[in-house]
This record gives structure tokens, sequence and C-alpha cells, in this order.
């Protein structure tokens, strides 16, 4: 598979210890392609909270990288005071944002890889950790790029591919997770549409599904969230592919708001409706989605766009980012390792089983 065109790196590791993790600013998106370069804790994690880097993969490389920024100007000697920082920095950063779990995945790998390192001095343990971080982002391209492989088969010549939100190389280090199958399909010269909803009240669709689409010269038609129905209805939608940002033991699917409705309307319209996420969005801790924390967003992202007022003053706003999609409306997952359909439990369990060893 190709790389997804002119799509630059969302997220990378500039220089030795004493770099900066830059990142895309995403707010600025699609008016302009900007960078910012996180050189501490408290601008990584406000970069995080206010989605300059998004999506869940995205922001497990960024929690990794923001916490060797948070470790990196510890004294040398004391190992035990540096674990105690790594633990400090972690919850920080994970506390930005709760729902995607590939955040707390990757901080506790972090904190997993410096305590395996036993007799490991401080200079070698942040050596270590960097490694560690710029490793996450690695596996991430690799694992997009085995998702796209494994799903680009969903893809024929003249498909219409329905996705909500942005899965694509912007929320993840390359590729994307729901946007890897159709960069897979469009570097095989097959022509297909894809419709991206607008993604209220962020518009991550509208911004960054339809920018990065677009650049790479793939053929996207961009729809009203709540014009998603009536396009099922007159059979323009064959597939419907997201991202995810949680995904339960059961195969309960935490992704960006509106997710589920989109689910219910493909269930009604006989569209099959797949879920592209990488290993690391599972969460087999979590039995079932009743029990993944959904992130409450302020009422302003809500009451404002662009700074100007969309609703009267004061209006009581509710504002969850994320809802979850039962198991039973999903058709498959598409994962490193390949499909999951149908969605059982077990499969799951055997599908991360085998991508955990190797
Ligand atoms: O609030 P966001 O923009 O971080 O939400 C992103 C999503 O819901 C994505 O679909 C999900 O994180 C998967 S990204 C590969």
């Amino acid at each position: 598979m190709t790389d997804p065109g002119p799509v630059p790196r969302s997220i990378e590791w500039i220089g030795g210890l004493d770099g900066a993790a830059r990142l895309i600013d995403q707010t600025c998106l699609p008016a302009a392609l900007s960078y910012i370069d996180c050189r501490d804790v408290p601008t990584m994690r406000e970069a995080i909270a206010s989605l300059r880097v998004r999506g869940a993969p995205a922001i497990g490389i960024a929690g990794a990288m923001g916490a060797v920024l948070g470790i990196r100007d510890e004294h040398e000697e004391d190992r035990v005071a540096f674990l105690n920082q790594l633990d400090r920095v972690c919850a920080e950063l994970a506390s930005a944002r709760p729902t995607a779990v590939n955040l707390s995945w990757a901080l506790d790998r972090m904190r997993t890889r410096a305590r395996a390192l036993v007799g490991y001095g401080v200079p070698a343990l942040k050596k270590a950790l960097l490694e560690e971080a710029r490793r996450i982002r690695d596996e991430d391209a690799a694992m997009c790029r085995n998702i796209g492989r494994h799903g680009e088969g969903l893809i024929g010549p003249g498909t219409a591919v329905l996705t909500h939100c942005n899965a694509g190389a912007l929320a993840t280090a390359e590729h994307g997770t729901a946007l890897a199958p159709m960069y897979a399909a469009h570097a095989q010269g097959r022509a297909f549409r894809v419709y991206a909803t607008e993604t209220r009240p962020l518009l991550q669709g509208a911004r960054l599904t339809a920018w990065e689409l677009g650049q790479a010269g793939i053929d996207v038609t961009l729809i009203c969230d709540s014009a998603v129905g009536a396009v099922m209805k007159r059979g323009l939608v064959d597939v419907v592919i997201t991202g995810a940002d949680r995904i339960a033991a059961n195969g309960d699917v935490a992704n960006k708001i509106g997710t589920y409705s989109v689910a219910v309307l493909a269930q009604q319209h006989g569209v099959p409706f797949y879920v592209a996420a990488p290993s690391s969005t599972f969460d087999l801790s979590t039995p079932t989605g009743s029990t993944i924390p959904i992130e409450e967003r302020h009422p302003d992202e809500i009451r404002f766009y662009s700074g100007k007022p969309t609703a009267p003053a004061g209006i009581s706003c509710h504002n969850p980012a994320f809802d979850v999609t039962p198991a039973a409306l999903v058709t498959g997952f598409i994962t490193e390792t390949g499909l999951i359909r149908p969605v059982t439990k077990e499969d799951i369990a055997r599908a991360l089983g085998r991508s955990r060893a190797g």
C-alpha cells in the first residue's frame, strides 16, 4: 500500500531527548496546515484536551511522547523518584480525555516498560522511554497499514462508503483506521465514492475527513449528519466504515457522537456497518459498553461556532462527545490481523490474543 498521498504526519518526535513532539494543529484545518512543537507536559495536555491532536490512536502516541516530555529533565541519580514522576505525569496526561482507551493504554505501556528495565539507571531509562514512544508511533502506522490491507476488499469499483467523524491519517500515525481501506483501494486504482458526515459539533468530518480524502484525490461528498437517513433510503450507500475510541469485550463500540444513529440507520436500510480499529482500541477489561466513560464537553461547543453565537445565550446543553453502538449493530471489525465477522465475544478474544502474541 502506498502512503496516503500528500497527507503529512499528524504527530512525530523531532530530534533526540532534548527535542519536541511536533503535531499538526488540527483545530486550524482546513484553513491552515500549521504545526505546534510540544516541549512540556502542560502544552501537550492542552493540545489533547482541546483536540489540536485528536483521534484515539493519535492521542495515545501524543500521551507517550508527553510522558517523555515530563521525565526528561528529572534528576539522574534517583530511580525511585524518576518512576514516581513518570506515574504523576502519566496520570496528568490520562486525565485529558477519558473515552479513547488508546491514551491510557499507551501511558500504561510507558510505565510498564520503565519498570521492566530493572537495573537501568535514569539516563538509560530516559533514552528507553523515548524509544518506546517512537515504537508506539511506528507500530500504529504498521497496524493501520494492515487494517487497510484487510479492509480494502470491502470497497470495490463503484462502491459508495459512508464514514463518520475522522478516523484517517490525521487521527493516527499514518493511513488511519476507517480511511485505511479507502487509501488501499485508491492505491489499487479503484474508483469509489465516500460520503463524509459533517460530524457536529466540531466538524471533524467536514474539516478533516473531507480535507484529507480530497488531498489524496479520493472522491468525497460532504453531507449533514441529519442527511444520513435520506441518503441511505435512496440506496446511495453500500457500506459504512467508522473508527472507534474503545471497544468493550463484547464488541460494543464507543465512537464519535452520532455513530449510534448511523448504525441504527444502516441496520434499517440493510447497509453493512463495519468498525476499523487496531488492537490498542480494544479494552477487554471493560465487559460491555455500558461502563465506558463518555466525555462530556463544554456547552459552548454547541452554543457558538467560530466565536459567533448559534443559540440563545446561556441555553442549557448536553454535549456528550461519544456514544456507544451495541455489538448487535456491527457487521464486523477490521483489525490489523483480519476481519472479525460476525462479532462475538469469543472471536474478539481470539483475534486479540493473536495480535498481542505478536
Ligand atoms: O473527538 P475526536 O475527534 O478525538 O473523536 C475521534 C473519533 O471518534 C474517531 O472516530 C476515533 O477516535 C477513531 S480515530 C482512528
